[in-house]
């Protein structure tokens, strides 16, 4: 089983808002969309879904152009961002409700619904309406629900984005249990890039509707093909420093660091991270953000460097890297 789009496009009215999309999702391999708000993430998976149908290209599954194949018959498995449960059904009726479309006896439904409930810890609240539950358990009856179609490809929308910090760490050893050590390919559509980095296989990085890079999440942190994917992959956000004869230099907030031969900057605030500080540092070149595992203070007078070999160079006027 594969997911393949070739130049995918898909245009509203006369302005395109996906371009010359080329991707492959390999059996069981699991890729992260990621990008900003309104690049297209959301657009991408109707396309997949057959929710919307693309403008330009063709989609295949398992080798099968699906690109006029309507959505029912695409046997995809889509957690939407925003639930879509039908908030005057029970939990049990909002599940059963594909299986009765699909023509599925009673007997069989109840029996497939009960085991689901079950793995997703939801029994109890087999009976209760959508509003009666917490973002988390919704988020879980979501989940359910695309397991039930046994489907040929996962397409999860933010899954995560209603739960906070505590659930979204909760949920996401169950959802690579259940679903990203599948048989399926799985698109995974976030904004949040430690999400993408904890969850995928590979991550595409969209911008403006058209794929920025693509890669493991080793390859964007380590070699960034752009100033947008460096400053978007890695938290602290990597230092830009400005631009010296038409090439910007940036350099990772974890590969700065204290040393009696760097250059002298002021301390001018400080975070508690747990295990270590981001400084804010004042130097020569600009502002400078530092992770520091040693004890120092505001407004604290420090030399600092680090390695070249560190240094990204991207050219400032297309943004793409040099070395
Ligand atoms: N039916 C539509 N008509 C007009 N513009 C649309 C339509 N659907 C999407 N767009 C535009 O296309 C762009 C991509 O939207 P999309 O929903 O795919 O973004 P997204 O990456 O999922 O963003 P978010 O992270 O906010 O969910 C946005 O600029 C959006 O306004
Ligand atoms: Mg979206």
């Amino acid at each position: 089983m594969s997911l393949i789009l070739q130049d995918i496009g898909r245009r509203v009215g006369r302005k395109w808002i996906l371009r010359h999309l080329q991707l492959e999702v390999a059996n069981g391999e699991c890729l992260a969309l990621l990008g900003p708000s309104g690049c297209g993430k959301s657009t991408t998976l109707r396309l997949i879904a057959g929710l919307d149908l693309a403008d330009e290209g063709s989609i295949l599954i398992d080798g099968q152009d699906v690109s006029k194949v309507a959505a029912v018959d695409r046997r995809i498995g889509m957690v939407f961002q925003s639930y879509a449960l039908f908030p005057h059904l029970t939990v049990a009726a909002n599940l059963c409700l594909g299986l009765r479309v699909r023509g599925i006896s009673a007997a069989e439904q109840q029996h497939r619904v009960a085991s689901v409930l079950a793995l997703m810890q939801l029994e109890e609240f087999a009976d209760r309406r959508p509003a009666q539950l917490s973002g988390g358990q919704r988020q879980r009856v979501a989940l359910a629900r695309a397991l039930l179609r046994d489907p040929l490809v996962y397409l999860l929308d933010e899954p995560m984005s209603n739960l906070d910090a505590q659930l979204r760490e909760d949920l996401r050893p169950e959802l690579r249990r259940l679903i990203l050590n599948g048989n399926q390919p799985v698109v995974y559509v976030t904004h949040d890039q430690h999400e993408a980095m904890a969850m995928a296989d590979r991550i595409a990085v969209l911008r403006d509707g058209q794929l920025e890079q693509i890669g493991t999440p080793q390859e964007l942190y380590l070699k960034p093909s752009t100033i947008f994917v460096a400053s978007f992959i890695g938290r602290p956000q990597i230092n830009l420093l400005p631009a010296q004869s038409g090439i910007v230099t940036a350099i990772r907030p974890e590969d700065v660091h204290l040393s009696e031969e760097g250059i002298s900057c002021r301390i001018i605030d400080i975070e508690w991270l747990g295990t270590s500080q981001l400084c804010l540092l004042d130097s020569p070149k600009g502002k400078l953000r530092m992770l520091c595992n040693s004890q120092i203070k505001i407004p604290e007078n420090v030399k600092v460097k680090w390695s070249s070999e560190k240094e990204h160079h991207f050219n400032s006027e297309s943004g793409h890297r040099i070395n």
